[in-house]
């Protein structure tokens, strides 16, 4: 976290935002939250997440504290005070400051927190060589379409794949993918590319629809779809997408290679159509 936050109307640096420990966010992880890059101090896809941050809090019970117009004063304000470069804008509500009680509170106020961080380019050599992962049970529950910070299921299995020297952990329900530990998942088979359809077991990725768009738009071969274990151990090549890690290439499976263990035609193909589009946006 670097420079200066956004904490509940007022701008102040990092180091003196402070949060009351009753704040259920803290207590119960009883919150939502979005992150979303901005180029060139573009926020990149503003309306779709702040519509996915509205559907959160509307599955949460909990009232948006802001109107599309306040959200993207205070974002783009936040990315003026920290300077130049790209970066991502993390964003949390939680439901707000109350003595513990598992039910809602009557009358509360939403805590809103809003930093940045510096968004990092994806190290040319992982583009090169791609990434390796591996496939473990999806142990989450079946809101998973809700953008929680309650995340410890996520966290403990990104760090199995941590452990095991994978940057992901694809994850696996009734023998099908649903997605990553903090990813949507693509596969490629004969030159056709798939993504398991939105349903409550998956985030709706934003990554994820933009690709689905832009290869749509480029004719290339687009389906969503559900992936049964065999394809995705059978797949010629395999995506991870996310707000801060774009298209990323998985060339390793559960110590397989993916394909012939580099990234492939088509992913270089989506890689290509995906930075045209950023560069216009940071033109725009
Ligand atoms: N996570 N699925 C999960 C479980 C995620 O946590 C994420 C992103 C995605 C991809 O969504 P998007 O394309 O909108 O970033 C899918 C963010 C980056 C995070 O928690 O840091």
């Amino acid at each position: 976290m670097s420079g200066i936050v956004y904490l509940n109307g007022e701008y102040l640096p990092a180091e003196e935002a402070r949060v009351p420990v009753l704040d259920r966010g803290f207590i119960f992880g009883d919150g939502v939250y979005e992150v979303i890059p901005a180029y060139n101090g573009k926020l990149f896809r503003l309306d779709e997440h702040l519509q996915r941050l509205d559907d959160s809090l509307t599955a949460t019970r909990i009232t948006n504290p802001y109107s599309n117009t306040e959200w993207r004063t205070i974002l783009e304000t936040l990315l003026e005070k920290n300077g130049d470069g790209d970066q991502s804008v993390y964003l949390q509500v939680t439901r707000g400051i109350a003595v513990r009680d598992h039910g809602f509170p009557e009358k509360i106020t939403p805590t809103v927190f809003v930093m940045c961080n510096p968004l990092k380019p994806v190290d040319n050599q992982v583009r090169e060589q791609g990434v390796c992962a591996i496939t473990l049970e999806d142990t989450r529950w079946k809101h998973c379409n809700i953008k929680a910070i309650t995340l410890l299921p996520n966290i403990l299995l990104r760090q199995e794949a941590v452990d095991a020297g994978c940057a992901e952990a694809i994850l696996i329900r009734d023998g099908l993918v649903t997605e990553g530990a903090a990813s949507n998942v693509f596969v490629v088979h004969d030159g056709r590319i798939t993504t398991p359809p939105k349903s409550r077991q998956l985030l709706p990725g934003i990554t994820r629809d933009l690709v689905v768009e832009l290869a749509n738009k480029h004719g290339l071969d687009c389906v969503e779809e559900d992936i049964p274990v065999a394809t995705l151990t059978q797949a010629d090549e395999i995506w991870l997408t996310s707000s801060t890690r774009e298209i990323l290439p998985v060339t390793r499976l559960d110590d397989q290679p993916v394909g012939d263990g580099r990234p492939g035609p088509v992913w270089a193909k989506m890689f290509a159509i995906y930075q045209d589009y950023k560069q216009a946006l940071r033109r725009a």
